[in-house]
């Protein structure tokens, strides 16, 4: 397509045709007069909205990986280990007590990011709507709401939720809480919010076309979270509702325990900016990021980025010198997003290599075996560079980490299921109830608590029969 006709044809779209012509994208106007108008006005649309100065940026920076490449002086951080003695014990009760207090002022509210693809579950849908609780299939959105509604009936208190979607599941997500009316929650207190999306480029730095008129884009990483609250006034809203911190997490855990006061309790004591969860890695080649103390401040180092000699560098007890496996469960005090906006902070990019469908020259969708596209990703944790004050609690992984990542294997649903049941079975056992277990050591058998009837040990102590008799089937 000629360059000049189309400026002349669309001149409210002038500056960015040109932009197509000089940063040598104009290959994506090859099928410009088989198009549909609405087709034609989809991609000047989407064209309007790509920021090509910074692509092009971040496409050199790939090509020159030197510029991005840090750990050098790394260190382990300084973390809130799990109480083994009773004074760590009842440093854990005073957090509690701190964080009960805040929540029942209502200042907390739940932010879940699940704007991601999915890409690696292999679903069709917001992994969110996963069918997954042992005995009566709850989504992994209900899980949640469940757990809020817990919240908000224990604290006698509103706990909003804020949960970010992408272009790519956004319909579908809203749809699946309106067919189940909000799972019992009010939905004005179920506030979703979509994040930026970025143009995918092939190995070359070309846009690459998913279909004629669309050029293929990507969620711009979970980082894309805090331009997304800015942009979107929603800290301004959050702030009329009084609300002082955002309880941040991904949706694929679900062990994940909803604004865990005693989390909240360091982070309030310790009057941090942003606060961080932790579990000891499995492994060395475990995919979770670490966070590692860089230069005097917290830094998650990504698995993808971490040396072969850091993944297994060892301390004297053989134990793995950087073992906090981040487990993206966060504390934002509002106060602290607030300078960051003043202070016009961009989150860096990350590159990563993928399997992307495109459209080939004869215009044919087609599905890569190999990697052939660059996605480029914002991620929350590099905010850390940008914090003053910090906490990092280490917690027990069986009872608060449990993600669905992969179709099989580790992470899966699978073992999400397997790791509800035995968390399960291992509160009903600290209640006095014979649970028998199978020679893997898993519960033999299924359970299933709704967080509404307990919503941890503590409570469901108080609540079970003590003389139930469990056999291999229980829903509470
Ligand atoms: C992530 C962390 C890793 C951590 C692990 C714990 C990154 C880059 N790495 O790995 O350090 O140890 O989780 O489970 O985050 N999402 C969005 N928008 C996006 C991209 C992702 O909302 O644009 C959401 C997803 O819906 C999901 C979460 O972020 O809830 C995690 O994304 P994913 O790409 O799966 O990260 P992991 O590789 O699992």
């Amino acid at each position: 397509m000629n360059r000049e006709a189309l400026e002349k044809a669309y001149p409210d779209y002038r500056k960015y045709i040109t932009k197509i012509f000089d940063f040598e994208q104009s290959h994506i106007f090859k099928w410009w007069d088989e198009i549909t108008p609405s087709g034609k006005r989809h991609l000047l649309e989407q064209i309007s909205s790509i920021d090509f100065t910074l692509l092009q940026k971040l496409f050199r920076e790939h090509l020159d990986p030197a510029s991005g490449t840090l750990q050098k002086n790394i260190q382990p951080p300084h973390i809130i280990g799990i109480p083994e003695n009773n004074e760590g014990k009842k440093l854990a009760e005073t957090a509690k007590r701190i964080g009960e207090d805040s929540l029942r002022k209502g200042e907390i509210a739940v932010l879940t990011v699940a704007g991601g693809q999915g890409t690696r579950l292999g679903i069709d849908g917001p992994k969110g709507m996963l069918p997954l609780s042992p005995i009566n299939k709850k989504s992994i959105f209900q899980l949640h709401a469940e757990k809020i509604c817990a919240l908000q009936k224990k604290y006698n208190t509103p706990v909003p939720w804020h949960i970010m979607t992408s272009e790519t599941n956004d319909d579908d997500t809203k749809e699946f809480f309106r067919s189940n009316t909000f799972f019992g929650l009010d939905p004005q207190r179920v506030c979703f919010f979509t994040q930026r999306m970025i143009p995918t480029v092939d190995l070359n730095g070309k846009l690459l076309m998913d279909t004629k008129s669309s050029i293929a884009m990507s969620p711009n990483g979970h980082g894309g979270t805090i331009l997304a609250l800015q942009e979107k006034n929603i800290i301004n809203d959050m702030k009329k509702q009084g609300i002082k911190h955002i309880f941040y997490h991904q949706v694929d855990n679900v062990l994940i325990k909803m604004a865990d006061p005693v989390f909240i309790g360091y982070h309030l004591r310790d009057k941090a900016d942003m606060s961080s969860k932790v579990v000891k890695k499995r492994n060395p080649e475990e995919k979770v990021g670490v966070i590692v103390s860089l230069d005097g401040h917290l830094h998650v180092v990504e698995y993808t980025e971490l040396s072969k000699e850091d993944r297994y560098a060892k301390n004297n007890d053989d134990s793995l010198k950087y073992d906090a496996g981040n487990i993206a469960i966060h504390i934002f005090s509002i106060a602290f997003l607030e300078k960051l906006f003043q202070m016009e902070t961009y989150l860096p990019y990350h590159i990563a290599i993928k399997k992307v469908p495109f459209i080939d020259k004869k215009g044919n969708l087609i599905t890569p075996e190999e990697n052939n596209a660059i996605k480029f990703e914002t991620f929350i944790f590099d905010i850390l560079k940008h914090v003053q004050k910090s906490v990092v609690m280490e917690v027990v992984r069986k009872e608060e980490f449990s993600p669905v990542k992969n179709a099989d294997g580790d992470d899966s649903p699978a073992t999400a299921q397997q790791d509800m049941i035995n968390m399960f079975g291992r509160w009903l056992q600290k209640a006095g109830i014979a649970i028998p277990m199978d020679s893997h050591n898993n519960v033999a058998g299924h359970i299933e608590i709704n967080p509404c009837f307990a919503y941890d040990e503590e409570e469901l102590m108080k609540k079970v029969d003590k003389g139930l008799k469990f056999n291999g089937f229980l829903n509470l």
